[in-house]
């Protein structure tokens, strides 16, 4: 059975890794898909494309895990993909309620079944946002995201220091 595993990924983070890693491992296939809003764009720290590469770099060794993209709605989309499952992490019971409802929604709206999986507690506290304000201070991110994310954080902010 194929899985789709949707995010923002704006990085990808180590608490995303090791739900992909052990999601990879129940599932025949798994689709890392950053869904994109182009008019939402201005939300994100790092482009489509940037987000695309880093997934693509940080997934590399991972057999049967594939890298996509998506603008839309998610059930639109394992729809064209001739559904299968949508896979999305739980680091700790306050991501349970926002969850709960996007996969009642998704059922309600393509009849898409969510499964859950839980990432290991000492990922509970990472997350793309706090690994974003950290990297900007200039703090040290290596332990909570894959190294593409955390050279591509160190990159992105030297270059918004520089006025690039
Ligand atoms: O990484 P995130 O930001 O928690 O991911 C949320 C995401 C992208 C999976 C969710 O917002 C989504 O599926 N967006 C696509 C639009 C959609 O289908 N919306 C209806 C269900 S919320």
């Amino acid at each position: 059975m194929n899985a789709v595993f949707p995010g923002s990924f704006d990085p990808i983070t180590n608490g995303h890794m090791d739900v992909l890693t052990r999601a990879a491992k129940i599932f025949d296939h798994v689709t890392v898909t950053v869904m994109h809003n182009a008019r939402k764009q201005g939300r994100h720290l790092f482009s489509l494309e940037e987000r695309l590469a880093i997934l693509h770099e940080a997934t590399a060794q991972l057999p049967n895990v594939s890298v996509d993209s998506f603008s839309g709605l998610l059930v639109d989309y394992m729809r064209q993909q001739g559904k299968g499952i949508i896979v999305r992490g739980l680091r700790a019971v306050s991501d349970y309620e926002y969850e709960l409802q996007i996969a009642h929604l998704n059922r309600q709206l393509g009849e898409v079944e969510t499964v859950f999986i839980m990432a290991a507690t000492r990922w509970s506290y990472v997350s793309s946002s706090m690994a974003k304000e950290i990297a900007s201070y200039r703090g040290e991110i290596g332990s909570m995201v894959p190294l593409a994310s955390a050279e591509a954080l160190r990159r992105k902010y030297a270059e918004l220091e520089a006025g690039r």
